[in-house]
C-alpha cells in the first residue's frame, strides 16, 4: 500500500506561486520519492491548472480538489461539479474537513452525498473525519467516528472498490493549531476507524489508506508515519512550503 502524502492548500496561493511551489516539489522529490510513496496537493480551484502543469507526467505526484458539488451539471451559482474537476486533471477530493463540517455548516448527511456522488464518478475520495476539543474532553471519540464514518460507508456504492477511498483523521483541536495528538491517541484512533473499516469491508477493509492530520511538520512526521495503521499524512501549514513540504514526504524513508 503506497503512503499517501498530502498537501491542503486551502484559501492559499496566486498561480504563481502555486506553479513555482509544485515545480519545487517536483524539483526536490522527482529522484528521491520511493516507489511505495505519492504526493498528492490539493491547491485552490484557481491554481490547479497551474499545478497541473507541474505536476504532468510526473511518477507519484497527484492532483486533488478541496471541493466540489455532487451533481453532473446544472444551476447552481458558483459550484464545481466533479467532471469539471477530472477536466482539469484532477483524480483525488476531499469531504469533510473540518473547515467545511465548521465555517460552512456541512452536515454528515451532505457530506456522505458529496462522498458517494465523488466515487461514483471516478474521483479517489479523501474522507476527513475527527472529534472537536469538546468531544475529545466528554470521551466521545469513538462515537463521533463510529457517526461520521457510518454517514458515509452506509451509502457506500456497491460497484466502487473500497481503495477508492482514504480516510483523514484530523483531530479538530490539533489543526492549525500547533497542536499535535500525542502518539497514542493517534494509535487509538487509528485502531478504532481500521476496526470500524473492517466491519464495513471484511477484505478490503485493511487495504484503505488512514492518513493523519493536525500540525503535521517536518520534525514530527517521522515518528508519525510509523506508528500503526498510518498510511500517509495530511498537512496544511507545512504544505504550503516546497522545502518543508518535501521533508515531510520523505520523512522516515
Ligand atoms: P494543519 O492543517 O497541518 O495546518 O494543522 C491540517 C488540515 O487542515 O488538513
Amino acid at each position: 500500500m503506497k503512503k499517501c502524502m498530502a498537501a491542503n492548500w486551502k484559501m492559499y496561493k496566486l498561480q504563481n506561486d502555486a506553479e513555482e511551489t509544485a515545480r519545487a516539489l517536483v524539483r526536490k522529490l522527482k529522484d528521491k520519492l520511493p516507489s511505495d510513496r505519492e504526493v498528492v496537493v490539493f491547491p485552490p480551484f484557481t491554481a490547479l491548472s497551474a499545478v497541473y502543469k507541474a505536476f504532468h507526467g510526473q511518477r507519484g505526484f497527484s492532483l486533488g480538489a478541496q471541493n466540489f458539488y455532487p451533481d453532473l451539471q446544472g444551476a447552481y451559482t458558483g459550484e464545481i461539479a466533479p467532471e469539471m474537476l477530472k477536466d482539469l486533471g484532477c483524480s483525488y477530493a476531499l469531504a469533510g474537513h473540518s473547515e467545511r463540517r465548521h465555517i460552512f455548516e456541512e452536515d454528515n448527511a451532505f457530506i456522505s452525498r458529496k462522498f458517494s456522488f465523488g466515487l461514483q464518478n471516478h474521483v479517489n475520495m479523501v474522507l476527513c473525519i475527527g472529534e472537536t476539543l469538546k468531544e475529545r474532553k466528554h470521551d466521545m471519540l469513538q462515537e463521533v467516528l463510529k457517526q461520521q464514518l457510518a454517514a458515509c460507508l452506509n451509502k457506500f456504492p456497491k460497484e466502487i472498490y473500497p481503495s477508492k477511498l482514504c480516510i483523514a483523521y484530523e483531530p479538530v483541536w490539533a489543526i492549525g493549531t500547533g497542536e499535535v495528538a500525542g502518539n497514542q491517541d493517534i494509535v487509538r484512533a487509528h485502531n478504532l476507524v481500521r476496526k470500524i473499516l473492517l466491519s464495513y469491508f471484511p477484505e478490503a477493509g485493511s487495504q484503505i489508506r488512514i492518513l493523519y492530520g493536525g500540525s503535521v511538520k517536518p520534525d514530527n512526521c517521522a515518528q508519525i508515519i510509523e506508528l500503526d495503521n498510518v498510511d500517509g499524512v495530511l498537512v496544511g501549514g507545512a504544505g504550503l512550503s516546497a522545502d518543508s513540504f518535501s521533508e515531510i514526504v520523505l520523512a522516515a524513508t
